[in-house]
């Protein structure tokens, strides 16, 4: 074989195997290989294995030194888009105002809302760049961006025109999601909410190739049952797959209603019980866990060990957003998860690489197989555990997309 380049001096590649969500036993069974090499042609993985097993040749050979090579994270949940700061709310949390209550009252989520809403278009792609570049200099090579703070029809496709225009800006690969966030307080205006986005926003985004899923907060602050229902629904006219922030604080049956629709992912989980642990288990879908939030909010830890040893597939993400994870690294919350969630190391580099994938439908990132995009990170240091010991800092030495180094 001709590789155009070839990678070596790699002290160990760790990667998942297998294609696809890795579920339950199979998420600890990943390939280390010592001693290896990797070729890569056209951005992508064109041979992994022994370096002293390589016949082939290359026209350039990198020598890594030493060190450890493990896939590129890939972050699955992140609202990196908004305007303003929720400072006021942090400190009114730390005083013992519950999350939801400051909702409830017209904060959080709302004052997000009405601040993005009325944000200029440089200052929500200025804002999105420097987030997303904080998240790439963690190790992550694929990101997942929601809307979800416009609100209005006009301002959520600002958002997701946002997301498009810092796309070409940032060397990861960005994936966009329309998220349905949160309805208006007032009650009588929430039926027309839910037409507007039923009938013209969900229409509109796919029609504009806008966001490759759609997502919905079901919770007792946001979105009922049924008016998820009815926003599924519009999703699947529209040809979009969905996913669900479902479980964070109450169980009320938003897990199993995405479900029901075939949800690719279903995230956060801090509220999740064994009949929802059961249900994702005997189901497509992903679990996406996000230990920052039970860092930051201090509620419970989405039931992670519990979700693995019932045989789901657990992916691992930031949730980057100024409300409940403000939180910017995705190689933290990698590594939080195996404290937060209990986790074990190879665990985790699955939920961040191959699961974290399957979450947004991909299935050419989040391993180093042949014919895989050539998205790696070259590890500080000769062992790949140290991508999930380390707190704080950067573990990750430079970082190649598409085989080309970024940084
Ligand atoms: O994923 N749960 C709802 N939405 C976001 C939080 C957004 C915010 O607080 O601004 C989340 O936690
Ligand atoms: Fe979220």
């Amino acid at each position: 074989m001709h590789a155009e380049q070839l990678f070596t001096g790699i002290s160990q590649l760790a990667t998942p195997r297998g294609r696809f969500a890795l579920r339950g036993p199979a998420m600890r069974e990943i390939d280390v290989i010592p001693g290896a090499a990797l070729a890569v042609t056209d951005g992508r993985v064109a041979w992994v294995g022994p370096a002293d097993s390589w016949r082939g040749t290359s026209d350039v050979i990198t020598e890594l030194g030493g060190r450890a090579v493990v896939p590129g994270i890939v972050d699955p949940h992140t609202h990196a888009v908004w305007a303003g700061d929720r400072l006021a709310d942090f400190e009114a949390r730390c005083a013992g105002v519950p999350y939801e209550e400051i909702l409830a009252r017209g904060g959080g989520i709302r004052r997000t809302m009405r601040l993005t809403a009325a944000a200029p278009m440089e200052e929500l792609v200025a804002g999105a760049e420097r987030r997303l570049r904080a998240l790439i200099q963690s190790g992550a090579t694929t990101i997942e961006v929601k809307s979800g703070y416009g609100g209005t029809y006009e301002a959520e496709l600002a958002s997701l025109e946002a997301i498009a225009a810092v796309t070409p800006l940032v060397p990861a690969r960005i994936i966009p999601t329309l998220l349905v966030h949160v309805p208006p307080r007032d009650t009588a205006e929430r039926d027309a909410y839910i037409t507007m986005a039923t009938e013209q926003l969900i229409p509109e985004v796919a029609r504009r190739r806008l966001a490759r899923a759609v997502d919905v907060f079901i919770e007792r602050e946001a979105f009922s049952l049924a008016e998820a229902r009815a926003i599924f629904e519009a999703a699947r006219d529209a040809g979009l797959p969905v996913k669900a922030h479902v479980d964070q604080f109450h169980a009320i049956g938003g897990l199993e209603l995405a479900l029901e629709f075939g949800a690719i992912s279903v995230d956060h989980l801090e509220a999740s019980g064994a009949p929802q642990i059961q249900a994702l288990a005997a189901s497509s879908a992903v679990g996406v866990i996000l230990p920052g939030v039970t860092i930051h909010l201090g509620v419970n830890a989405a039931p992670g060990r519990a979700m693995i040893d019932a045989g789901c597939a657990v992916a691992v993400a930031t949730d980057l957003n100024p409300g409940s994870a403000p939180i910017f690294s995705s190689q933290l919350a990698m590594a939080l998860a195996v404290r937060v969630n209990e986790l074990i190391p190879a665990e985790a580099l699955t939920a961040a690489t191959a699961n974290a994938a399957a979450a947004l439908g991909l299935d050419d990132v989040g391993r180093l197989a042949e014919g895989q995009r050539a998205d790696f990170l070259v590890v500080d240091g000769e062992d790949w555990r140290t991508m999930v010991y380390t707190l704080g800092g950067s573990p990750v030495a430079e970082m190649y997309i598409a085989g080309v180094r970024v940084t």
